[in-house]
């Protein structure tokens, strides 16, 4: 037999779940009408899909069921999908363009764009408290409530209005790390500790995925930060060189290009750190780690 290296296994891994994804969408969103054609348009293609990736290999880590962490991907993705969608927005970050096409509401106007990060929210939680998702009730509502945790207040929703609010001052390095850690962080290790969830690992065993989680998720923004700063707009299918006019707090705004570099791949042997209780069955979850803070999309 031959032994994947953790690299090849990510090679394999991207487009099996972007694939599966994509048909997951499109066989449990509604099919008919305006507002069914607006939320495919913001959810199939597109997307890296880290995050489903992220869910699915912890929970085979765990021996949990592909078609249900799958489910629970939908799930979270959709809450993803719904939060570029409103991010895009012209009161939020004005942005034209998303996964290479006109964003959401240049394709379908600004009222139906709110309308779409609305209903997907909604369908978030109606896949993931649907039984399929797992036979177990304390299974599902544990789900729930780590997305409703992840996506509200103390997580995506309140790291956004840091951001907003954050524009044009001058945050420290605790101050723009919380953001990060809420805007982006908290579906991020959703993600993990998700896929810990339906894997059946107790709370008390989740210790070293929630470090390992949080450290990419701040690695990830880190990431974004710097594309923005430095890549390249037709690889990552959106307008970048934005962040500095905008008066955005990033790692790289505080830091500069290269230390702020240099942070981001201490967050990765950090992650690494975390998981040398696993032998190579995590192989997969390193690779994540470390494609994150060297993708260029
Ligand atoms: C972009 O996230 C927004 C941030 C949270 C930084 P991704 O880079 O994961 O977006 P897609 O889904 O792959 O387009
Ligand atoms: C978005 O962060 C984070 C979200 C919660 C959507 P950014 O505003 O930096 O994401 P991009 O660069 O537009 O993808
Ligand atoms: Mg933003
Ligand atoms: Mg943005
Ligand atoms: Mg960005």
């Amino acid at each position: 037999m031959v032994t994947l290296t953790g690299d090849s296994l990510l090679a394999r891994a991207l487009p099996a779940i972007a694939r599966d994804v994509d048909s997951m969408f499109d066989a449990l969103l509604p099919g008919e009408g305006r507002l069914a054609e607006a939320m495919r348009y913001a959810t199939i293609g597109g997307g890296k899909r880290l995050r489903p990736l992220l869910l699915t290999a912890t929970a085979a880590l765990h021996g949990a069921d592909r078609t249900q962490a799958l489910r629970a991907a939908i799930a979270l993705e959709s809450i993803h999908a719904y939060s570029l969608v409103h991010d895009d927005l012209p009161c939020m970050d004005d942005d034209a363009m998303r996964h290479g096409k006109p964003s959401t509401h240049k394709a379908f106007g600004e009222a139906m764009a709110v309308l779409v990060g609305d209903a997907l929210h909604a369908f978030a939680f109606e896949v993931l408290a649907d039984p399929a998702t797992s036979g177990d009730p304390f299974v599902r509502s544990e789900l729930v409530q780590i997305l409703a945790t992840a996506s509200g207040p103390a997580g995506m929703v309140g790291g956004q209005v840091l951001d907003i609010e954050g524009e044009g001052q001058a945050l420290d390095l605790p101050a723009i790390t919380r953001m990060q850690q809420q805007k982006t962080g908290a579906l991020l290790s959703a993600s993990v500790e998700m896929g810990a969830v339906l894997g059946r690992l107790p709370p008390e065993g989740r210790t070293h995925l929630k470090g390992y989680a949080r450290d990419i998720g701040l690695a990830f923004q880190i990431a974004d930060d710097l594309l923005d700063h430095a890549g390249d707009e037709a690889k990552a299918g959106k307008a970048l060189r934005k962040d500095a006019g905008a008066g955005k707090q990033t790692f790289v705004a505080l830091l500069g290009e290269e230390r702020a570099r240099g942070q981001a791949r201490m967050l990765v042997d950090q992650a690494l750190a975390h998981l040398t209780s696993y032998g190579q069955e995590a192989d997969l979850l390193r690779s994540i780690a470390r494609y994150i803070v060297e993708r260029d999309r």
